[in-house]
């Protein structure tokens, strides 16, 4: 499989919807959204967006399934599957407040192996293939060589509907305010992990994720030369609703901090 020239073809694509979406953002009437639950909106341009993104990407790999956020297709298990956020930060676009993004990441055979991430506001297209590297409008990134904990600018993203665990996550602002460069809050998990792939970031890290919000992000930072984990330093990044995201010199020290209070 030419996982380049697929990788191209869902930039375009990416850019195709993200001009739709600005452009409906530009005339968007606050209120119009509806409520999933408890803080978790969707708006009719996230629903045209991820329709227009699945009949892209069947012209694509006609022979794909879909795990995307707002259910346009129900899921079912295949060789190729592709893991679809239409807007990642639908708060942020409702408020018009960039960033907000498309996340688009295919699976073959469970393994990931392309993904784009485009910011629509600022127009930036992170992407990667299967070792391949990662790109920033298709000039080559890489994460940052900072070296520890102590001098890193984080990002992460604050609780907003599973309060269970808030209790350890403020303890671990508290370790970072004091002992890092600070704490950033974008409101897109896959901007977060992208500009962890481009060095903007030293690491990010949350908890009660989807797997659409971090799928392409996550094989992005991967492609940069980073490194990714669920709390534990394990594998379970994916489906188990909790990420680290770093550069590779400073992961051990972020999973040791971050996974100490957390899994307490
Ligand atoms: C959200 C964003 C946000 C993160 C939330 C996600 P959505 O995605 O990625 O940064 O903190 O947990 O659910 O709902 O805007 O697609
Ligand atoms: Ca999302």
């Amino acid at each position: 499989m030419d996982f380049q020239k697929i990788c191209n073809q869902t930039e375009e694509l990416a850019k195709e919807v993200g001009a739709f979406i600005r452009e409906e953002g530009a005339k968007f009437s606050f209120g119009t959204e509806v409520s999933k639950g408890k803080n978790d909106f969707v708006t009719r341009v996230d629903k045209e967006a991820e329709k227009r993104l699945i009949s892209g990407l069947k012209q694509i790999l006609p022979q794909s399934t879909f795990l995307a956020e707002e259910g346009t297709e129900e899921y079912a298990e295949s060789d190729l599957v592709w893991i679809i956020d239409p807007i990642d930060g639908t708060t942020n676009f409702i408020h018009q407040a960039p960033p907000f993004s498309i996340s688009l990441a295919l699976q073959v055979k469970s393994i990931l192996c392309v993904g784009v991430v485009y910011e629509i506001a600022a127009d930036e297209c992170f992407s990667a293939w299967k070792d391949g590297g990662a790109f920033l409008n298709k000039k080559g990134i890489t994460v940052s060589s900072t070296s520890g904990v102590n001098s890193s600018l984080l990002a992460t993203g604050f609780p907003y509907t599973e309060y269970g665990r808030m209790s350890k996550f403020m303890e671990t602002l508290t370790y970072f305010f004091h002992n890092s460069h600070g704490v950033r809050r974008l409101g897109s998990a896959a901007v977060d992990l992208a500009y962890v792939a481009c060095g903007r970031y030293d690491a990010f890290y949350e908890y009660n994720l989807k797997p659409w919000d971090v799928a392409a992000g996550a094989f992005i930072v991967q492609e940069a030369g980073g490194a990714v984990c669920d709390f534990k330093g394990g594998d379970k990044f994916l489906f188990g609703k909790e990420i680290i995201a770093s550069n590779a010199n400073a992961h051990a020290e972020f999973v040791k901090v971050i996974g100490d209070i957390m899994n307490e």
